[in-house]
């Protein structure tokens, strides 16, 4: 039997394609518990831990919700001034420190690896809540999420991966899952900022069907899915780098015209000038409802993990 009780989420490699169902199919059940229409308390008594050392809006506060919607409490802190971090202390002191005060921690940090170092270190389990430049995990399962709802299913759908491809953890995460789903994949940057090769490999070992588009008019009429991403001006080494490729692309009503009829835009947030905001009274935009799903598919996490 599928279980992912007790498990850490660290890397959306490390889950099979039938735990992702599991935990999607869970979410579903949530929907009225996350939208307040039901009460549940099935995790009252199990204490939440958010260790955010980026700054958060969505991932955090999903999680709080997520958590006192079944019931459970929170603690936690969303930036590491305030804490003993300031002082000189390790992330894995921190961590020691933690799972004595919590159940379950979800940790954001700067650092590629700090949440796999985080699990090592921990006794409880330890979710990825964004590790620098590397993983989202979770933030791929409410994007799978949303593609289900949205469009019925993820297999053989055309998912086209726009923006920052380089520095992007959410694209990272989410081109894996989608060559576990059947999907096909297409790509989009500027040339600078192209996904990873070491990742494109692992994606063509995995058997998955990639393109990358140069022109993005080409890449929007064969999409049922185009996913904007911002670009991770806090990851470039060098500000001057940043300012050659910012603005670089924009999606306007204009460069629409020739979507698909069902194409849905999607966008983990926070935008900052990728999505002109005409767009959003369109029937393709579903980034808000997407940051909704990350309450029921995160109170789905946090149930199979901590009751099973
Ligand atoms: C993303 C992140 O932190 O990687 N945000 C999120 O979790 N929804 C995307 C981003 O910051 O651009």
């Amino acid at each position: 039997m599928v279980s992912l009780k007790d498990k850490d989420i660290i890397s959306i490699r490390e889950l099979t394609r039938e735990e992702i169902e599991l935990i999607l199919k869970e979410a579903d059940n949530m929907l009225p518990i996350a939208r307040g229409e039901v009460y549940s308390d099935i995790l009252k008594g199990k204490i939440l831990a958010t260790l955010f050392f980026e700054p958060s809006t969505r991932t955090r506060m999903s999680f709080e919700t997520a958590m006192q919607r079944l019931g459970g409490g929170v603690i936690g802190f969303s930036s590491k001034e305030g804490t003993s971090i300031m002082k000189g202390e390790t992330l894995s002191d921190t961590i020691k420190v933690v799972e004595g005060y919590a159940d379950i921690i979800v940790l954001r940090h700067p650092a590629e690896g700090s949440a796999r170092l985080a699990a090592e270190v921990s006794s409880k389990p330890v979710i990825n809540g964004g590790d620098g430049a590397g993983q989202h995990p979770t933030q791929t399962l409410l994007d799978l999420y949303t593609i289900k709802k949205e469009l019925g299913e993820i297999e053989s759908k055309k998912v086209v991966l726009l923006g920052d491809l380089k520095y992007g953890r959410t694209v990272h995460s989410l081109a894996y899952a989608l060559a576990m789903f059947n999907a096909e994949i297409g790509l989009v940057s500027p040339p600078t900022l192209r996904m990873p090769e070491e990742i494109i490999n692992d994606l063509k070992e995995m058997g998955a069907k990639i393109k990358e588009y140069s022109a993005l008019k080409d890449a929007i009429k064969e999409a049922d899915v185009l996913y904007v991403t911002r670009i991770q001006k806090e990851r470039f080494p060098d500000p001057a780098e940043y300012m050659k490729v910012a603005g670089s692309y924009k999606i306007a009503l204009k460069i629409l015209k020739d979507a698909k009829e069902n194409l849905i835009i999607m966008h983990p947030l926070p935008r900052v000038n990728e999505i002109d905001p005409s767009v959003d009274v369109t029937k393709h935009a579903k980034y808000f409802i997407q940051s909704f799903y990350g309450v029921p598919v995160r109170m789905a996490l946090l149930k199979l993990v901590l009751v099973g």
